[in-house]
């Protein structure tokens, strides 16, 4: 099959698949190692998601109160549930206060104080004095377009440091040597048509979420986990996909998201009889608990009839009260949006919000180094040659059950970081590479012909709008076994009519049909684990609340999901303990307890 394609072959020290905020970080960061690098993204580098990022990355820079990464930690290893890996928590936290300095360094435009320091707002969950103490001002942010200032200024380091770019180039695939050690990707060229074939030492994911397999979702429509789906296709696990993150504050009906930064600011939500109820769920941190937290409560609300409007389904969120030149300086781009979306002026009126994916927890298992790790005859953390992965796509696992608003950005730029300076230790920069074998990347162009040339019955939006209404009904905030159930034999037809896909364009120069017919495969294999992985666990943890197993079961359930995708679209398990230790003595370990706001 793969002769009648003609492939153009590469050769590069490492291959990144991705250029958002991680893949940009890790590719300037390889190239000012010396170490020569392709960046290949499937959408221009300034368009990635990261863009959208709005409130802020976090770190414990005390420009706006008294703040100690070691707080930093602890808030994150309890948002995270106990799932977290505290020694790359304690990493991140740690590298956290250096990395945005370097950020600003390299022209990142950062909101100012009075005195000219960077801007910190509060943030969920985020504390001070291990959760003692009051809100801690840790997100330092860029008015309401954080990732926007983060992403351009990471690109402009990248360009500046001669890194090179394949632009609207689809990664289809992993090739492996004869050795089966990971060798470099396959790539379709959307505006020329070209298959290109990439050897290199190393592969780095940097992909991100996969938050398309439902229906209503904060990302981007291109946000469909492409690098992930090809770790699975790989034969090789993710971790913890049943973890997916539901904000607090998508807007009603199109999902746009309404910044974390806005609750920061003052900003509060109110039900159908206009009662602040999150004082009742989280006394304590009230609006501003961790999202898993706020998102239940939100459903419950509704759930019990007290949600707004006609339906009662949705929230209202308050920024009425606030001093315009507040909204001005610190929330313009919500304002624009809520105006857009849900022809609301946020200085009169409440937004319409409700819970809408925003994150996946989960993603390739890595170490802190972005090395991806798999078990393997009992042992737990078997590094794979010639893989790593950062940001969104890997699962660190600093997030665990649950993220804390704005420790995404900084999970972006602190792995990135470590990634390339874990190649520059490990790889010397033009070594010689194993011949590929022959057939190497046939799999992948037997992959993208058959898609091609599908002429069955089902069109790939009719089948994509089946799978994003079956998660979203039945892997959403609340589950239980029969619901997910039923979703998994949902899921299971869906998957058995992808044989009977309908493509209707096979052209190679812009085929969005295809290129979207690829994003659905791939959406599906993560979705299938993701709600497998749901079944599988039984308990109630962080951004995954079992109704029938309602607590946290430390005993039997604090341990890493890793799933496998089978040919038949079934799901294998094994599990990977948490890591419950830290890097250093300059921290202890957080031990497990209940989680309160
Ligand atoms: O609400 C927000 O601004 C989102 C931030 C994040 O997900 O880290």
């Amino acid at each position: 099959m793969s002769k009648a394609y003609k492939v153009i072959d590469h050769t590069y020290d490492v291959v990144v698949v991705g250029a958002g905020g991680a893949g940009l970080r890790a590719t300037f960061g390889l190239a000012l190692k010396g170490l020569k690098t392709a960046c290949i993204s499937k959408v221009f580098p300034t368009r990635s998601h990261t863009v959208a990022a709005q409130g802020g990355i976090s770190a414990a820079l005390s420009n706006m109160g008294k703040d100690d990464w070691r707080w930093h930690f602890y808030d994150t290893v309890k948002g995270a549930d106990w799932l977290g890996d505290q020694d790359a928590i304690e990493y991140m936290c740690r590298e956290a206060m250096p990395s945005v300095i370097e950020l600003e360094h390299y022209g990142v435009p950062f909101s100012r104080t009075e005195s000219g320091h960077i801007y910190q707002r509060p943030f969920g969950g985020m504390t001070t004095e291990y959760g003692e103490g009051p809100p801690a001002h840790r997100t330092c942010a860029a008015a309401d377009r954080t990732g926007h200032a983060i992403l351009h200024t990471l690109y402009q380091q990248s360009l500046k440091n001669q890194a090179e770019f394949f632009i609207e180039y689809f990664a289809l695939d992993l090739i492996k040597d004869v050795d089966g050690k990971i060798s470099g990707v396959m790539a379709w060229n959307l505006d020329d048509g070209t298959i290109h074939r990439f050897k290199a030492q190393m592969v780095i994911i940097a992909t991100g979420g996969y938050g398309r397999c439902y229906f209503s979702c904060t990302g981007a429509h291109t946000q469909t986990g492409d690098g992930s789906a090809m770790v699975l296709r790989a034969g090789l696990p993710l971790q913890d996909m049943e973890f997916i993150q539901f904000h607090p504050t998508g807007i009603y009906g199109a999902g746009a998201l309404i910044t974390e930064g806005v609750r920061g600011e003052g900003g509060y939500l109110t039900n159908s009889e206009g009662e602040r109820f999150m004082e009742r769920y989280a006394p304590h941190a009230k609006d501003l608990a961790s999202r898993d937290v706020v998102s239940r409560s939100m459903t419950i609300e509704m759930n019990e009839g007290r949600g707004c409007g006609e339906s009662k389904d949705f929230i209202h969120l308050h920024i009425e009260h606030l001093e315009p030149d507040v909204i001005a300086q610190r929330l313009p781009g919500i304002s624009e949006t809520a105006k857009i979306f849900a022809g609301v002026d946020v200085s009169r009126e409440p937004i319409p919000v409700l819970p809408t994916v925003h994150y996946n927890m989960g993603g390739v298992p890595t170490n802190y180094l972005g090395e991806a790790v798999q078990p393997v005859n009992g042992d737990t953390d078997v590094i794979i040659p010639g893989l790593m992965a950062v940001g969104e796509a890997a699962c660190v696992s600093v997030h665990g059950a649950n993220r804390l608003g704005s420790n995404s950005l900084l999970d972006l730029v602190v792995f990135g970081r470590a990634a390339a300076d874990r190649c520059a230790e490990i790889l010397v920069p033009g070594a010689k590479q194993q011949d590929l074998p022959g057939d190497a990347g046939d799999s992948a162009l037997d992959w993208l012909d058959s898609r091609r040339h599908a002429r069955g019955s089902y069109s790939t939006a009719e089948l994509r709008g089946e799978m994003q209404r079956t998660m979203q009904a039945h892997c959403a905030v609340f589950r239980t076994e029969e619901l997910m159930a039923e979703g998994v034999n949902k899921m299971a037809d869906i998957w058995s009519k992808m044989d009977d896909l309908k493509i209707s364009d096979s052209g190679m120069i812009w085929n969005s049909d295809l290129v979207e017919t690829l994003e659905f495969d791939n959406l599906m294999a993560q979705a299938l684990v993701s709600i497998h992985g749901a079944l599988e666990r039984k308990e109630s943890r962080g951004g995954h609340a079992r109704e029938d197993f309602p607590d946290r079961d430390d005993t039997n359930w604090m341990k890493h999901t890793v799933a496998w995708l089978n040919e038949d679209g079934t799901s294998r398990f094994d599990f990977r303990p948490v890591h419950n230790y830290t890097l250093s003595d300059d921290v202890d370990a957080v031990p497990p307890k209940a989680r309160t706001y």
